[in-house]
Order: structure tokens, then sequence, then C-alpha cells
């Protein structure tokens, strides 16, 4: 696939910082990611060169990643066990190697970075290879040393990211995965042509409707306004809304400097609940159709301690007469896309309350864009 970035772009146009801009870049980003990979309504990957063979053949599907890029990993490994019934481990790369990891022949392993230069996947990789898996990188930069060491690449078409944290990369991460689980489970007969197309027609409108949440910035930038003083904050979610949640967290921590959280709702009540006081800020996302009232009672428990709860909540969920600090809704998509919205509200909210506390969005303090010592 050849890639025109254009480099007239540079610059943060209209926008006080880049993290803005790639931001709303993202359905355009996500549009741009599929379009070479939909041919005549069926998801193909020859363009990239994956052969059908591997995404059939593999017994094992594992992936290497750090920070954001894992995250992403977590979301195609929800998709990898509800589509494909298939087990999937996703790792740090720094950790994968000093895991014993099982690999093999059979083995399928995906490793995902924007920059392709992140020394620790990389080294994940060529391990990986070395005991004969077959891999795929899912990266963002052209010719970088991962694209280069992995057996096939799918490029992320995002474009240049500028600011630290990272946003678009992370949504179009997502959307390649979505693609190649789906040529997954097409290549293994797992999906018909309807159940490929109701996929790709579900897929297709996620640039449209992050594009809703984006057009509602204003309303999580008021959100954002009631974190600023904040010290610690809690994300939490089940399923897919966890994964993601990890990401927002991560994002919130990493250019907010508050200490935040994410954590898989049920297991609050195993420690970490004790941390919930009055005013703690919570935000929880609740986009899972068979998770809703677990989650919702999770809700209830932090907010009887006191806590200051944040709902991004699917717009058609119903959330009872319950009081909130606030709620956003998100727009609906079958359960598995919610992710795309999803996100993009959590990057807003994290881009916010920097922006508004005055620090350097783009900038966060001991952070690099790229990392290449181990
Ligand atoms: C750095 C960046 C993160 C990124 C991680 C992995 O820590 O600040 O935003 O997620 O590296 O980078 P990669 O280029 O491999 O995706």
């Amino acid at each position: 696939i050849d890639i025109d970035w254009d480099t007239t772009r540079g610059g943060k146009g209209k926008y006080p910082f880049y993290m803005e801009k790639e931001i709303m870049e993202q359905p355009d980003a996500l549009r741009a990611t599929m379009q070479s990979r939909v041919v005549n309504g069926k998801i193909d990957l020859s363009a990239d060169g994956v052969p059908d063979e591997i995404l059939k053949d593999c017994e094992r599907v594992c992936v290497v990643a750090c920070g954001t890029a894992m995250h992403a990993g977590l979301v195609a490994k929800a998709l990898v066990q509800s589509k494909l019934g298939m087990h999937m481990n996703v790792e740090y790369a720094s950790e994968f190697m000093y895991s014993d990891p099982v690999i093999d022949e059979k083995t399928l392993v995906l490793a995902i970075s924007q920059s392709g230069e992140t020394i620790d996947t990389l080294e994940a990789l060529k391990y990986a290879r070395k005991k004969g898996a077959k891999s795929v990188a899912v990266i963002n930069v052209k010719g970088s040393s991962i694209a280069r060491e992995s057996d096939y690449v799918m490029y992320t078409v995002a474009g240049p990211e500028i600011a630290v944290a990272s946003t678009k990369a992370y949504t179009t991460q997502l959307m390649a995965l979505f693609l190649l689980v789906g040529r997954m489970a097409k290549v293994r007969g797992i999906f018909d042509d309807a159940t490929e197309k109701a996929y790709l027609d579900s897929l297709t409108k996620a640039p449209d409707k992050m594009q809703e949440v984006l057009d509602q910035k204003h309303d999580i930038h008021k959100i954002a306004r009631e974190m600023l003083d904040a010290k610690d904050a809690f994300m939490i979610g089940r399923g897919l809304d966890y994964s993601i949640l990890l990401e927002g967290a991560l994002k919130l921590k990493e250019i907010s400097y508050i200490h935040t959280e994410a954590y898989a709702s049920g297991e609050l009540k195993h420690g970490t609940i004790a941390l919930i006081t009055e005013n703690t800020p919570v935000v929880a996302t609740v986009t899972q159709s068979k998770l809703k009232e677990k989650e919702l009672s999770n809700i209830r428990e932090v907010q009887s301690r006191g806590a200051s709860v944040v709902v991004f909540v699917k717009e058609d969920f119903d959330l009872a007469d319950a009081e909130y600090a606030d709620v956003f809704e998100l727009p609906a998509m079958e359960d598995e896309f919610m992710v795309f919205p999803a996100s993009a509200a959590l990057q807003l909210l994290a881009y916010y309350v920097s922006m508004d506390k005055g620090l350097d969005v783009d900038k966060p303090r001991n952070l690099a864009k790229v990392v290449t010592v181990e």
C-alpha cells in the first residue's frame, strides 16, 4: 500500500495543540485506513500482502506492543476471543521475552506500534520470529524497523502524529485490527457473506459516530473543568469498556499528571474501593449491553462512598433515575464498535483537563514520542 502523507498539512492549523488537531483528524484517518482494505464490499488484505493462509492456519494469536499500542491489542483480544473463539495473549513487549512465552510456527504474532521503532516491541518480534511464529505488524511509520522486521505489515493511515500522547494512531490501530479479525473470521469460515457485510456496515459507520462525539467537544470540555483539582481519579468499566479505559486513564495521567487508575469494575471490591471517598472523581463507561446492569451496580457502589461519577453511556441505554455528576451520551453502535466513539470522548476529556491546567499538552514531562531504549 502506498501512503501519501501530505506534509503541507504540518503545523497545528487552527488548533492550540497538535493533540487536538490529531483528535479531530480521526474520522478521516479511520476512513483512510479502511479504504484500500474494503474491495467490493469485502475485507481484502491483498494490498497489504497478508496471505489468507497465515490467518487461517494459526492456532494462537499473540500481541506484542507497548503503551497505547498494547491497549489497542487488548481490544483485538476481545474481538479474537468473541468472533473467532480463539485464545489470544496480549503482552507488554518489555515483559514478553522474560515470560517464557508459548510460541511456535502455529502462532501469529501481531506487533503493534505507531513509530515502528520501539525497541522492546522490535526485540519481542525478533524473539517470536526466531521461535517460528508468523508475524503481521500494525505500524504507522512507513519503512520503520518493526515494519522491516515483520513478515507482513498493515500500515495505519493516521498520517504524522506529533503530540506525544497518541490518539489517531490508536484508533487507526483499532481499525486495522478490526479489519484483520474480520478477514480472519471470513477465511476461517466463521463469517458468511451476510455476517461480513453486517460487520463492515458497522465498521463503516465508526468514523461518523466518532465525528458526532467530536462535534460535542464543548460538552466534554465542561466535564473536564470539574476535574482540574483532582489528585487522583478512577476509571471503571467491564469488558471492552475496561480495555478502552486503560487507554483513557493513560491519556489522562500522561498529559494532566492526575494519578488515574483504570479498574475492572468487578475488581473494585477487592481493594481499590477503599480509596474511593467523598468527591473522588470516577469516570465510568457503559457501552456493553450484557454488562450494563452489573456496571450500573458498580457505579452505585462508588457513589454510595461519595464518588463524583461521570458516565459516558451508550445513548440508548436507560440509566434509570440515578443522579450522576455528569452524563455524556455516546452515539449508539453495535456493542463492539462502541470503542470508537467512546475513545474519542476519553481523549477529549484528557485533552481539556491538561489544557485547562495550563500544561504543555503536546510535550508532557519525562515522556518521549519514540522510545528506543529498553
Ligand atoms: C511511547 C509513547 C506512547 C506509545 C509508546 C509505544 O511511550 O509516548 O504514546 O504508545 O511509546 O510507541 P509505539 O511507537 O511503539 O506505538
